[in-house]
């Protein structure tokens, strides 16, 4: 399986390296998935230029290179400074586009067109970003779909907890009848922070700010946009409405008081920022639950019940984000479409 790697920071750095690291492995530790499974970076493209190999780049060297302050693609050997992305998706042959540059939720671009691009060029695409879904995850799949490809998407909720494989595969079957979650690690932290030590909003988020959980700009989670946009993968991949962002009723977390959370303590409950789909309009507010939830978890980390005909209720926990998480949902998602085309072989 060859791939293109498009973007090259925290995330794009960790898919290397993980891919190295099993590459050395090969077959063996895959399971059944993974029977014949051979991956190998051939480009890897980011905003100031490409490095191209088709024999399979080496992350140790792109490492020194970016170390020492260079873009990658001032690498000596197969550097093409300058060569835009879309040229490199274009011309370089490869089965998969891996697409991890930076979210924009006003028009999902630069990933749009990458992933179109992929699309009409005949390669598959796994990406971690959120934008080019939530602005337009319907009309993304069914041109997958027309141009008969995968488009994977695993690490865009959840980070490395597979919740959106929990309910496809291990729920197949069932029936799902709604979907909550807490599915921002920021806004978790801002608000248990709150409850816990009875700090003000403000404190609280200067506090996730000083640590690194919430960037200078917090709007895209404290307004409840990053929940949003999770939501809306979960209700077009899981419960197959047609939505995307603007469908979304949006409340974020900036009014919710010490005296709120106080009045929830007095019940049992706390407030939490919950995404939810379980009616016709998919949601995004603070909600008050109770402690007892098993979906009242703590600090940044994430958690989503799936509500379902024959199972109840279905919990899953995790981490919501980290570099290597998420590269290991790209590889969960790459070994997918490795399994999905060896299948269709044997039809
Ligand atoms: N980090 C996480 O824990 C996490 C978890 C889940 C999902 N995600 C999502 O995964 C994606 C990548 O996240 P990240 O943390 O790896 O971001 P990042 O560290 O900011 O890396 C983004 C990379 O994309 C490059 N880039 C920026 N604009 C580009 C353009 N126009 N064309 C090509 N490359 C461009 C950047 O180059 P420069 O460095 O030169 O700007 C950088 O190499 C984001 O959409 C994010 O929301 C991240």
């Amino acid at each position: 399986m060859r791939i293109i790697l498009v973007g090259y920071g925290v995330v794009g750095k960790s898919v290397a390296t993980i891919l190295a690291r099993r590459y050395a492995d090969r077959v063996k530790d895959y399971g059944y998935y993974g029977y014949g499974f051979n991956p190998k970076i051939v480009a890897i493209a980011d905003i100031d230029g490409a490095v191209i190999n088709p024999r399979g780049l080496s992350p140790e060297k792109l490492e020194q290179i970016k170390q020492r302050g260079y873009p990658i693609s001032a690498d000596p050997d197969f550097g093409k400074p300058g060569m835009p992305v879309l040229d490199v998706i274009e011309q370089v042959e490869a089965e998969v586009v891996v697409e991890v540059t930076p979210v924009n939720i006003k028009n999902g671009e630069p990933a749009i067109s990458h992933i179109t691009k992929a699309f009409k060029t005949g390669k598959h695409v796994v990406t971690t970003n959120k934008g080019p879904l939530a602005l337009a995850m319907p009309a993304l799949t069914e041109l997958a779909e027309y141009n008969n490809v995968y488009l994977r998407f695993s690490g865009t909720v959840g980070g490395g907890t597979p919740m959106l494989e929990f309910a496809k595969r291990c729920l197949a079957g069932d029936k799902i009848l709604g979907i909550k979650g807490i599915l921002n690690g920021t806004t978790n932290y801002i608000l248990t922070e709150m409850s816990q030590n009875r700090i003000t909003f403000q404190d609280a988020l200067a506090t996730a700010q000083k640590l690194g959980y919430a960037e200078r700009e917090p709007s895209m989670d404290i307004d409840g946009f990053d929940t949003a946009c999770k939501t809306v993968i979960l209700a077009n991949w899981i419960m197959n409405r047609k939505v995307t962002l603007k469908d979304v009723d949006r409340t974020g977390i900036r009014d919710v008081t010490l005296e709120m959370l106080d009045d929830a303590a007095k019940r049992g409950n706390t407030i939490k920022l919950i995404g939810a789909i379980d009616g016709d309009v998919p949601t995004v507010k603070p909600t008050e639950i109770a402690k007892t939830n098993p979906m009242c978890v703590s600090g940044v980390l994430n958690a989503v019940t799936f509500s379902t005909e024959y199972a109840a209720e279905q919990t899953l926990i995790g981490r919501g984000a980290g570099g290597i998480e998420t590269a290991g949902a790209v590889l969960r998602d790459l070994l997918d479409i490795r399994h999905k085309l060896a299948t269709k072989l044997l039809e």
